[in-house]
């Protein structure tokens, strides 16, 4: 479908709730952003394998962040039984610094799987049942790359869907009323379009501060514009303040290599290398006892914001650790750490250690 050039305003007939798609899809068709993952409005729909690559990297992760690993990942693995065949080790090296680790494991347990079904399955239910395939992502890919009608409600869709039907009860109780608003303007035809239109208007028009409402072409039907409180949408419930927690990383070389673990399985960051630590993800305050005896001095302090604290990560470093009785790990060459495939927060300590040989 392509765009007439005329942008359709809901409002302009009255402002009906069944305008919305109408004017939305006009929109979108004249202004769709042109993303690697995405076909054109018209063009026939993606590759589900590139559909569901691309709405795992992007929960919770900028655009912007996704597109080098989005195009590094289809150049490894360009189909999904590539990315099933593929070692963990890779992929989570591979994932290193998009964050939100647990989206890589469950990004492999569902290649997996589908590579064993022959393929991705059409439905939203039944893509519900793939392993980690969470609600937004088994509607996402249903519509987009299946053209089923399925309601999609990211975090631009919130905020436009919030401030058009004016809906007041604060997230993340109000989620529950958010999507059955989108629900009720949803159209059985281009659902993947007209979710991706909101992403769209979200990200360009209907943003967090300044929304520029004048452009919008769901101005006339928009609830917060006329009460002119568009800004104060999503309400959101206070944040608790976030706890800060202590950790201590040890930095162990010799003969230029330094020793690089695995972290355990489903942990935070599990299946990542990294440097060996004393546990700060799993205690409120890490200790200083480092694994093994030598000669250690400290080498500084690294911060770093998680979800639900931040941390600050002291480390440690040796060159004369007691080789006997070392954690299990592999000596990896300091000058190419880069390539270790760290997760953001070793990674920073390892630049720190480098500037302190
Ligand atoms: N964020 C999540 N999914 C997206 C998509 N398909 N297009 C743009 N932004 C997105």
């Amino acid at each position: 479908m392509q765009a007439s050039g005329e942008t359709v305003r809901i409002g302009d007939d009255g402002g009906a709730p069944k305008a919305v798609p109408a004017a939305l899809l006009a929109w979108y068709d004249a202004n769709a952003r042109r993303l690697p993952w995405r076909a054109l409005p018209g063009e026939p729909a993606p590759d589900p394998y590139r559909v569901w690559l691309s709405e795992v990297m992007l929960q919770q992760t900028t655009v912007a962040a996704v597109r080098s690993y989005y195009a590094k990942f289809l150049e490894l693995w360009p189909t999904v039984e590539a990315l099933a065949a593929a070692a963990d080790a890779d992929v989570m090296a591979a994932w290193a610094g998009l964050g939100y680790y647990a989206r890589a494991r469950n990004l492999l347990a569902c290649a997996r799987e589908v590579a064993r079904l022959g393929g991705f399955p059409r439905t939203e239910e039944g893509l519900r049942e793939l392993p980690g395939l969470g609600a937004y992502t088994a509607a996402a890919v249903a519509a987009i790359a299946f053209g089923q009608r399925a309601v999609v409600v990211d975090a631009n869709v919130e905020r436009v869907v919030s401030r058009l039907f004016a809906i007041s009860e604060p997230l993340p109780g109000g989620r529950t009323a958010i999507r059955a608003a989108t629900d009720t303007i949803t159209p059985e035809r281009r659902a993947g379009d007209f979710a991706q239109g909101l992403m769209d208007l979200g990200s360009s028009i209907c943003t967090v501060r300044s929304p520029r409402c004048l452009l919008c072409p769901l101005s006339g039907g928009c609830a917060a514009r006329a009460a002119g409180t568009a800004e104060a949408y999503p309400v959101k419930a206070p944040k608790k303040a976030k706890p800060t927690r202590t950790g201590t990383a040890f930095w162990i070389e010799r003969d230029g290599a330094v020793l690089l673990v695995q972290r355990e399985g489903k942990g935070m960051l599990g299946g990542m290398r990294a440097l060996p630590d004393d546990g700060w993800s799993a205690r409120i305050d890490g200790h200083r006892t480092p694994p093994v005896a030598g000669e250690w001095r400290a080498g500084g302090v690294v911060r770093h914001g998680f979800t639900h604290f931040d941390l600050e990560l002291q480390l440690m470093l040796c060159e004369s650790a007691d080789c006997a009785s070392l954690p299990l790990g592999e000596f990896w060459p300091a000058e190419r750490i880069e390539a270790a495939g760290l997760p953001t927060v070793f990674a920073k300590a390892a630049r720190l250690a480098l500037a302190h040989r």
